[in-house]
Formats: structure tokens, sequence, C-alpha cells
């Protein structure tokens, strides 16, 4: 299975994406998780992206597609992936059709932005993993400690609150108009396009996965 989740930041992409990616056994490619190894290694591309993620904006078309059909090769995803954060913008879902990359289905996880300004400043994450949790909706089960290492969680630097809304912001502008592309896509050439299935984002993260699943599963 190849698919797309789209959804604005803190939409639950990732916390859904862990479940997903296990029950298809498919690999998560999250550009966001690959961008943040880069900075924390301190590579050259760390170094070129540290800056504008820090302020919630996009990094480069031409950066990202270089760096997703790099790591669509790899063996692990003939099988199938699924894409967390990418496509997100018209040019990078362009790139993909250009490049003959099929996917089965894009899933639209839709939440209000009011919500999201909450979701992100309780979010914990276990850098190493990318394992996500939120300090009241899902908890860890130890304080502060991720639960397969027992490592220590952090808070990203862009869930700042002025960030989330920059990125609020960036996301409507330039990610949002891909849920009309992929939908009129779909009505165009349904046998070429994804199938789209949107599911609303508001409940807790087991009812969203059981919605998730009956759109998969259809
Ligand atoms: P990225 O890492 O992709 O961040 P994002 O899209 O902003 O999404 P998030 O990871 O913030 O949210 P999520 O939807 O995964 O939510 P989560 O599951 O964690 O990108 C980061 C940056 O990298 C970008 O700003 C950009 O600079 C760059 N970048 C990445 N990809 C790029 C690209 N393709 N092109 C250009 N630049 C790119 O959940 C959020 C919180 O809510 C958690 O605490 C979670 O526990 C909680 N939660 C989840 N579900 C529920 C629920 N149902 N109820 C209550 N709480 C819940
Ligand atoms: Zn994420």
């Amino acid at each position: 299975m190849r698919l797309i989740l789209l959804g604005a930041p803190g939409a639950g992409k990732g916390t859904q994406a862990q479940f997903i990616c296990e029950r298809y056994k498919i690999p998560q490619i999250s550009t966001g998780d690959m961008l943040r190894a880069a900075v924390k290694e301190g590579s050259e591309l760390g170094l070129k992206v540290k800056e504008i993620m820090t302020s919630g904006g996009l990094v480069s078309d031409d950066l990202i597609i270089s760096l997703v059909k790099e790591r669509i090769a790899q063996p692990d995803c003939e099988n199938g992936f699924l894409f967390d954060g990418f496509p997100r913008t018209i040019p990078q879902a362009d790139a993909m059709k250009e490049a003959g990359v099929k996917i089965d289905h894009v899933l639209e996880i839709a939440v209000a932005d009011e919500e999201i300004v909450k979701r992100l400043a309780g979010r914990r994450v276990h850098p190493d993993s990318g394992r996500v949790y939120h300090i009241e909706y899902n908890p860890p089960k130890q304080e502060g400690k991720d639960d397969v290492t027992g490592e220590p969680l952090i808070q990203r630097d862009d869930d700042r609150e002025s960030t989330v809304r920059n990125r609020l912001a960036v996301y409507h502008e330039q990610t949002a108009p891909l849920v009309d592309y992929y939908q009129q896509w779909a009505e165009e050439e349904p046998q070429a396009a994804p199938a789209y299935h949107r599911v609303e984002g508001i409940g807790s993260v087991d009812e969203i996965t059981r919605k998730v699943t009956e759109a998969l599963d259809a």
C-alpha cells in the first residue's frame, strides 16, 4: 500500500502513522523526522534547514523532492510506504505525478486550528524514534519517558505558540490547496488517481484509528 497522510500541523499524522505502518507493514516516511535527524546530526542538509524549521517555514521543494526520491528507491519501500508531511505543496505533488509514483490512498485528517494550538503545546516526542505523546491526551506510561526505551521525552523547537501560528498560516496557504488537488484528480481520473478519504480528526486517538482503518480497508 502506498499512501499519503494529509493534514495540518498537529492533526495527528505522526500519531496515526505509527499505527497504520504497523498494520500494513510499510515504512513511515516523515520528511519532518528526516529533516530533524539531519539538524541533530549537524549535517550539511541540517545546517541548511535548521533556521527555516525553527521559524515554521517550508524547506525548498527541490531539496525535499530529491530527499524523498532517494528514500523511496530504498529496498524497504518496494511493498509500499506512508508519506507523513509530504507532499506539502503543489510542485511536490506534481513531482510525484511526473515521476510516475502511483499512490493508492490520500487520507486527510481534518482538525480545526484552535484544537491544534492546544495539541502542540502539550506534545512531547522521543527524538530518536519519532514516537509522539501528549501530556494530557496521550500520556506516556511514565511521566516524561518514552514507553519503549525509557529515554527522556523532549518538546519540539517549533512547538512554541508563535511558531505554531506561523506553521498554521503556511499550511493554509501552501498545503491546504492539495485537498482540492487530490479530490479533483480523483473525480477526473478515478483509475489513475489515489482514492480520497477524509476523516474528522477530533475524538480520542483510538476513535480516529478506527475511522482510519474503516476508510483504508473499505
Ligand atoms: P513535520 O514534522 O511534518 O510537522 P507538521 O506537519 O507541522 O506536523 P506535526 O508533526 O507537527 O503534527 P502531526 O500531524 O504529525 O501531529 P502528531 O501526531 O505529532 O514538519 C516540520 C517542519 O519540517 C515543517 O514546518 C517544515 O519546515 C519542514 N518540512 C517537513 N516536511 C516538509 C515538506 N514536505 N516540504 C517542506 N518542508 C517540510 O500530534 C500532535 C499532538 O497531538 C501530539 O501531542 C499527539 O499526542 C496529540 N494527538 C494526536 N492525536 C490526538 C487526538 N485524536 N486527540 C488528542 N490529541 C491528539
Ligand atoms: Zn508529525
